[in-house]
């Protein structure tokens, strides 16, 4: 029998480089702050890392912006510290994946410079130029940061696509150079050993070959994303990773329609596609469970698995959606327990294991071009580094002075002082890792729901039984077993009966 890939129940977490540990003192987090931090990575008891981008870049998207696929940005470091952090967490037995960002490029990548600065060169038909409409945009299509996806060359006249920033051109996939140069980062990337690549936007590169209008005028044209012929790029892509060793592909395929994201996944394609139902899930037994049920059905199945997200650096972190506060902080623990009891993939963001809720960013210390050209609030809020002391003076995270500012609660969550106290969010997260490690990941696959009131999941994993109460209240269920975990209190054992706390989920081992 082929053993198991060991993507298929790793638990991911994911780096937001720029916030994790600045070990220069600039403020801004980077490959050597990483590096430093394995040793808590390790004992957190996660499996692999996803770096988020740490290539040359203006910074006008935080690095997903990439000047230069094949280089470290001088704030983050150099290629040597990429090497040595690759290095330094496959002898901790972590798994480094890194981010390629494939839809566009900066405006300041090379390719995009010589594209503008002559019209007539090869590069050009590397991006999406079109004159447009009697001094207008060639279509209607929407950047996500707000405005139309047009921006006007003043050179030529003619207008470039953006599907982001005006500062990301979207390349332009038609043209068979551009594969070429995909392949080409790919294999640097590869040959220097790192573990696999998170593929940004995996749902756009193609766009409608007729670049049509989108009657609805909504938000995200259906022309501009999700095109049948991307999921080439991801074949082919699988291919030349498949020439490698053990190496995987996750994409950020950021649709809401499971039944599309699985398109992008198996054998031949994509290993793992992020799984955002989950993240828009409300704290609500009969919704957990159709979303469970759905994701396992769809994705749990050879060449792919299920990947389980509840925040990241575009979301706003789930202790808040859950409702915030002691109550926020209580349903995020109680759905990460449930969820980590699940065959397939977690995918943590840094943070979470402290509870972090999403900060209040004044408007004069905002970031994200999101806020300044969309009129939401955007994503500085789930950005703000990870505090590690409770030192007012850069929390540990940095000895300068921090790009963001601290979370309010950071001098209570934090890593140092969670460390100390068996009951905070951060001894919780260690122990249900472990126990996934030492008991959940030995038990097959195979769920089975049990009978249980409104408001409460129940499911057994062979030996393992998982409880949630969705609940404000403590609610009962006929089962016995002995307790592995609490994601709060623990729950009474009684006469066959186990009464869960409000808004938790346990663990117990059960018989028969
Ligand atoms: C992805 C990234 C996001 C970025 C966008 C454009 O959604 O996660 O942070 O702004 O792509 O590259």
């Amino acid at each position: 029998m082929q053993p198991e890939p060991w993507w298929r129940d790793a638990v991911f977490y994911e780096v937001y480089i720029r916030s994790f540990a600045d070990s220069d003192g600039d403020g801004v987090g980077d490959l050597d702050g990483i590096r430093r931090k394995l040793p808590y990575l390790a004992d957190l008891g996660i499996d692999a890392i996803w770096v988020t981008p740490f290539y040359p870049s203006p910074m006008h998207d935080h690095g997903y912006d990439v000047a230069d696929y094949c280089n470290v940005d001088p704030q983050f470091g150099s290629l040597a510290d990429l090497d040595a952090l690759v290095g330094d967490a496959h002898a901790a037995g972590l798994r480094v994946v890194i981010d390629v960002v494939p839809n566009h490029t900066s405006s300041d990548h090379p390719w995009f410079r010589e594209a503008l600065a002559d019209p007539t060169s090869a590069k050009r038909d590397w991006y999406i130029f079109r004159p447009g409409r009697e001094g207008q945009p060639p279509n209607n299509w929407q950047s996500v940061f707000g405005g139309s996806a047009w921006q006007r060359d003043p050179a030529s006249g003619e207008f470039y696509l953006h599907l982001f920033d005006a500062s990301q051109p979207d390349l332009n996939w038609r043209n068979p150079d551009v594969h070429e140069a995909f392949h080409r980062v790919l294999r640097f990337w590869l040959d220097r050993g790192v573990d696999g690549f998170r593929i940004d936007v995996a749902h756009a590169l193609y766009k409608d070959v007729a670049l049509r209008d989108d009657p609805s005028g909504a938000e995200r044209s259906p022309y501009a994303w999700d095109q049948d012929e991307t999921l080439e790029v991801w074949e082919d892509w699988r291919r030349l990773v498949d020439g490698y060793d053990d190496r995987m592909l996750v994409g950020e395929v950021f649709l809401y329609d499971p039944e599309r994201v699985a398109q992008y996944v198996g054998a031949d394609r994509l290993h793992q596609a992020f799984n955002f139902s989950v993240a828009r899930t409300p704290f609500d037994a009969d919704a957990f469970r159709d979303i469970v049920q759905r994701s396992l059905r769809l994705f749990r199945r050879p060449g792919t698995t299920p990947t389980w997200v509840l925040s990241n650096h575009d979301l706003v972190r789930h202790a808040t959606r859950f409702g915030g506060g002691e109550i926020g902080v209580r349903r995020a623990r109680a759905a990460s327990a449930l969820l980590l009891a699940l065959p397939g993939s977690p995918y943590l963001y840094q943070g979470e294991e402290l509870g972090l809720e999403q900060s209040i960013v004044p408007p004069e210390l905002r970031q994200d071009p999101v806020f300044f050209q969309s009129g939401r609030d955007g994503r500085d809020g789930c950005r703000t580094p990870l505090p590690w002391t409770d030192e007012p003076q850069g929390h540990g995270f940095t000895v300068g002075d921090a790009w963001l500012p601290f979370d309010k609660d950071a001098a209570d969550r934090n890593v140092d002082t969670e460390s100390r106290d068996e009951r905070s969010t951060l001894s919780f997260y260690r122990r249900c890792l472990r126990l996934r490690r030492d008991v959940v990941l030995l038990e097959d696959d195979e769920l089975t729901w049990l009978d249980a009131p409104d408001q409460m999941l129940a499911w057994r994993r062979g030996a393992l039984a998982v409880v949630t109460n969705f609940a404000d209240t403590a609610e009962a269920l006929a089962l016995d077993g002995d307790v592995l975990l609490s994601s709060a209190d623990a729950p009474a054992m009684d006469s066959g009966h186990v009464t869960v706390p409000a808004a938790t989920t346990v663990w117990l081992s059960v018989s028969g």
